[in-house]
C-alpha cells in the first residue's frame, strides 16, 4: 500500500464530506453510483443478512443502503463522521438509526452486531487497520464483515463524469476538487484486503473482483452530477449545454439499443468472520 500520512487523510476526508460533497449534493450527484446500483443485493448475499440480523453500515453517507438493508434485517445502525451526511440521513431515511461517529472508535459495545458493511467507504479510511480492528470488536463471534470496494479506474459512470468535467472545465478548476482517499484508495486486486482482514483477526477471509452494472434510463443523472460537482450556477446557459453534449459523448459507448445506459462497475468484494473462539 502507498505511504499516506493518516492525519492529512483524516483532515481532507472529514472536510470534504462535511463541506464539499455534503449530504444533499452527494445524494443528488453520486449516490446513484455508490449505493443504488446493486449494492443492497451484494451486501445481503455476502453478509448472509436475515430478518434476525443486527447490521452496522459503516460510513453510511446519506443512508440509502442503510434504509434498503433495514427492509431485510432486524435493525440497522448507520454511522458516518460527516455531520451533513447524518443530518441528511436522519431527515430523509426511515427504518434505520443514524449517528455521527468515527469508524475508528465506535459508540457500541463489544459483540453487538451480526454484520458490518463498508460500502464504497473503505478506500476513504485514513487508518483502515484501526477501523477493521474496531469492527472485529463490535461484531458478535461468528459475525460477518463485508466490504464493497470500488476499483477507481474500472467504474465507467464515474469515468464518464470525470471525462466530462475534464472536457468542459479548465485544468485550474479540476485542481480545486478535493484530494480524497486513504491507503486503500488505489487497491485493484484482492490480496491487500485478504492480508489486512487476516491481520485484523478475521477468519474465513475471501476477496474477489466482481463485475456489476449501474443501469440508468438515460444520462440525465450524469449531467446532474457534473453540474453539481462543477458547481455550475447557470442551469440553462451555455456551460450546461456544453455539459450535456460532453456527457452524451463520454457515455455514448454505454448506450443500449433502447436508449438506456449500462455502465460497468468492477468492484472488489471482501468478507470475513469474527472467530467464534478468541485467539
Ligand atoms: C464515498 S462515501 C460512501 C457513502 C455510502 N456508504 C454510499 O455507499 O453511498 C464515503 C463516506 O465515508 C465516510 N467516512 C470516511 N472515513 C470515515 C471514518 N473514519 N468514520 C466514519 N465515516 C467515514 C465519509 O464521511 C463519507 O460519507
Amino acid at each position: 500500500m502507498p505511504d499516506y500520512n493518516p492525519e492529512d487523510v483524516e483532515l481532507n476526508e472529514h472536510a470534504a464530506w462535511d463541506q464539499v460533497w455534503t449530504g444533499e449534493l452527494y445524494e443528488d450527484a453520486i449516490a446513484f453510483i455508490t449505493s443504488l446500483s446493486g449494492q443492497t443485493e451484494i451486501a445481503l448475499e455476502l453478509g448472509e443478512i436475515t430478518s434476525d440480523s443486527r447490521v452496522l453500515d459503516v460510513g453510511c453517507g446519506p443512508g440509502l443502503l442503510s434504509e434498503s438493508l433495514a427492509k431485510h434485517a432486524a435493525s440497522v445502525e448507520g454511522i458516518d463522521f460527516s455531520e451533513t451526511m447524518i443530518e441528511q440521513a436522519r431527515r430523509l431515511r426511515s427504518g434505520a438509526m443514524f449517528r455521527v461517529a468515527n469508524a475508528e472508535k465506535l459508540p457500541f459495545s463489544d459483540d453487538d452486531f451480526d454484520v458490518a458493511v463498508c460500502c464504497y467507504t473503505s478506500h476513504h479510511f485514513a487508518r483502515p487497520e484501526t477501523v477493521y480492528t474496531e469492527l472485529l470488536r463490535v461484531l458478535k463471534p461468528g459475525g460477518h464483515v463485508v466490504v464493497l470496494h470500488p476499483i477507481q479506474a474500472e467504474n465507467a459512470a464515474f469515468g464518464a463524469i470525470f471525462q466530462t468535467l475534464g472536457d468542459v472545465f479548465p485544468p485550474e478548476k479540476m485542481e480545486t476538487f478535493p484530494d480524497l482517499g486513504g491507503p486503500l484508495f488505489e487497491v485493484e486486486t484482492p490480496e491487500p484486503y485478504i492480508e489486512m482482514l487476516r491481520n485484523c483477526g478475521f477468519t474465513n477471509v475471501a476477496c474477489e473482483k466482481r463485475l456489476k452494472h449501474c443501469s440508468l434510463p438515460n444520462d440525465d443523472a450524469l449531467v446532474r452530477a457534473t453540474v453539481q460537482i462543477g458547481k455550475v450556477e447557470d442551469h440553462s446557459g451555455e456551460l450546461r449545454d456544453a455539459i450535456v453534449r460532453a456527457t452524451h459523448a463520454s457515455s455514448a459507448k454505454y448506450k443500449q439499443a433502447d436508449g438506456s445506459y449500462l455502465f460497468p462497475d468492477n468492484i472488489l468484494v471482501a468478507k470475513g468472520l469474527k472467530p467464534l473462539d478468541p485467539a
